[in-house]
């Protein structure tokens, strides 16, 4: 019998996680199978208790389910507690992991896809919602100069600062209000890619930046568009961030690191 993944999310017709993780399997000789799983709003907790209980060896929580799976797993990593999200689990018999690697595979996509050194850079993080909580942690860990969180909603970006400042220099800002000093790195870890929205900043803050969208295909391309014609150094969508998270999953689940370079650029070739 082939060990069982899925993807939980809602919508999940267009996840990518199945293909990655059977390219990551192949690369092993390991069968498994790894569905998506279309979860109804109110039914995490029964939807993941029946996979469990069907055998299920661990699955990623997606988009809208990250924050809610949280409370449902009692053991988890210290840098899904510091997230207050969860994105991959483990099922090992009754007992279940909860871990996040969204953090990890970012930091991963920067420092070895991209090569980028964060050590004393100053990084400006745009959103303040549960993706940039995923993140900050790894980003910390890598001793940037400062972090600034910019966002709609100030309040929401001064919590995080709150809740990280342990980590490191973070400061909060609103997103139209952010300060003219040059950043280095712009990270795009709004919803309003995904959601279709406009994203209404000013231009000058790109000149000589390296920009990073965490999302991917036309959900990346506003921003994208705004960092090239900005004068960005450099800019790239989240599709490695994607790639090196599931990484870490397949990782907790296997002990075994998959490459993750081809399969970026399978993805790549295919969207
Ligand atoms: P996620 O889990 O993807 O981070 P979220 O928790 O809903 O989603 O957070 C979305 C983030 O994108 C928030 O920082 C949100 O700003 P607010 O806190 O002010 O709501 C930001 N965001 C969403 N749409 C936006 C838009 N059109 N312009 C600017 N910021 C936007």
């Amino acid at each position: 019998m082939p060990k069982k993944f899925a993807v939980l999310g809602n919508p999940i017709v267009h996840s990518q996680s199945p293909a990655i993780h059977q390219a990551f399997a192949a690369q092993f000789g390991i069968k498994l199978s790894y569905e998506r799983i279309l979860v109804p709003l109110d039914q995490l907790a029964e939807v993941l208790h029946q996979f469990q209980k069907n055998g299920g060896q661990g699955v990623n929580i997606t988009v809208p389910f990250k924050i809610e799976a949280f409370p449902l797993i009692a053991n988890k990593t210290a840098r899904a507690t510091k997230a207050g999200a969860i994105n991959t689990i483990a099922f090992n018999h009754n007992a279940c992991l909860g871990d996040n690697t969204d953090g990890i595979g970012l930091l991963r996509d920067l420092t070895q896809n991209h090569e980028l050194d964060l050590t004393d850079q100053r990084i400006l993080i745009l959103g303040a919602g549960g993706a940039t909580k995923g993140i900050l942690q790894a980003l910390l860990s890598a001793k940037p100069a400062s972090i600034t969180i910019a966002n709609r909603t100030l309040i929401t970006a001064e919590k995080l600062v709150a809740d990280f400042s342990d980590l490191g220099h973070c400061s909060a800002c609103n997103l139209n209000q952010i300060p003219d000093q040059p950043f280095d790195l712009i990270i795009n870890a709004t919803s309003a890619g995904v959601k279709g929205e406009l994203l209404a900043l000013a231009e000058p803050i790109v000149n000589n930046s390296i920009c990073y969208d965490l999302a991917y295909g036309s959900a990346a391309q506003p921003f994208l568009n705004w960092a090239k014609q900005g004068g960005a150094i450099n800019y790239y969508d989240g599709l490695g961030m994607l790639v090196e998270q599931a990484a870490e999953a397949f990782y907790i689940w296997h002990q075994l690191m998959p490459a993750t370079k081809p399969v970026i650029k399978l993805l790549r070739a295919k969207l």
